[in-house]
């Protein structure tokens, strides 16, 4: 048996397009869906990820803000612009990339991003939210992987889901919002003990490790959906996820590629995110 193949890119132009006939109608109304990200630093992946955040907006022809401040920022400097892109109108999206430099709390920068505005979906409040079961900004990407599911046509009622990973980030929300929809969840961390044993009963299998191809096609269930969040670069400089997909795609019935899987969703998910905020700001 060979997998199906989610093609996360393909997804995510689709669902892409769906949010731009939102952010259409908004601007028609005269309200340009607003995202403002922050980094501080200089770390090389983030710098990637924050242009990506931006070169989305543009694309969707969203209002985007890049404030990129030095990796010496003082914490309180960092609260200060926080603060005033809270109270700022034009934006309704705003976001700090992670990591933030030792000498910041990254605790009290999440705590201090406006609940309304928090995209990214770590403020305890929306953190909590999400665990009552009213779900307001979800993080994108769990939410993308949801989709994903969604869109390839997975049921996830009843099914048994396991996510290998409990980061605050991935882990953790994608657990609950799996159980928002019904499927039974196993969350396994690094410590669990016999770990093939859970994830060989996982009818939907998500991996949020940061362990190269840790989970080999022996541990999954036959014909199960295979959403592998990982991405990890190998000495030869090639990416791989957290799944061997050459092993893995034997088995499963569905899987997600590394690169080209639930990448593009994040993104398509924080543009989401922030029309939703616009849509949610102009109807107060
Ligand atoms: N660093 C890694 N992933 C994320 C994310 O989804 N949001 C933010 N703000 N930082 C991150």
């Amino acid at each position: 048996m060979t997998a199906r193949i989610i093609d996360g890119k393909a997804i995510a132009q689709e669902v892409r397009a769906e949010w731009k006939v939102r952010a259409d109608a908004l601007k028609a109304r005269g309200i340009t869906p607003g995202l403002a990200v922050i980094i501080v630093g200089e770390d090389p992946a983030s710098k990637v990820y924050v242009a990506n955040k931006v070169k989305a907006c543009a694309e969707l022809g969203l209002h985007s803000e890049h404030i990129a401040l030095p990796a010496d920022t003082s914490e309180a400097t960092l609260l200060a612009k926080i603060a005033e892109l809270n109270a700022d109108p034009k934006i309704h999206g705003l976001l700090v990339q992670l990591p933030v430099p030792k000498h910041i709390d990254s605790d009290k920068i999440l705590n201090a991003i406006s609940p309304d505005k928090d995209v990214d979906g770590f403020h305890p409040v929306n953190v909590g939210a999400l665990a009552t079961g009213n779900m307001r900004f979800a993080p994108c990407t769990p939410y993308g992987s949801l989709v994903l599911l969604q869109k390839s046509g997975i049921s996830i009622e009843g099914k048994h889901a396991v996510v290998v990973g409990r980061s605050n980030i991935v882990g953790k929300p994608m657990a609950l919002l799996l159980l928002q929809h019904n499927a039974t969840v196993t969350i396994c961390t690094s410590k669990t003990v016999d770990l093939a044993k859970f994830t060989r009963d996982a009818d939907i299998l998500v991996v949020a490790t940061g362990r190269p191809k840790m989970i080999t096609g022996n541990m999954i269930k036959p014909g199960a959906a295979v959403i592998d969040v990982g991405i990890n670069r190998l000495p030869d400089g090639k990416l791989c996820g957290d799944v061997d997909f050459d092993s893995a795609k034997e088995v499963a019935g569905w899987i997600t590629p590394v690169p080209g899987g639930v990448g593009p969703m994040t993104i398509t998910m924080l543009v989401a995110n922030t029309v939703q905020s616009a849509e949610r700001a102009a109807g107060k």
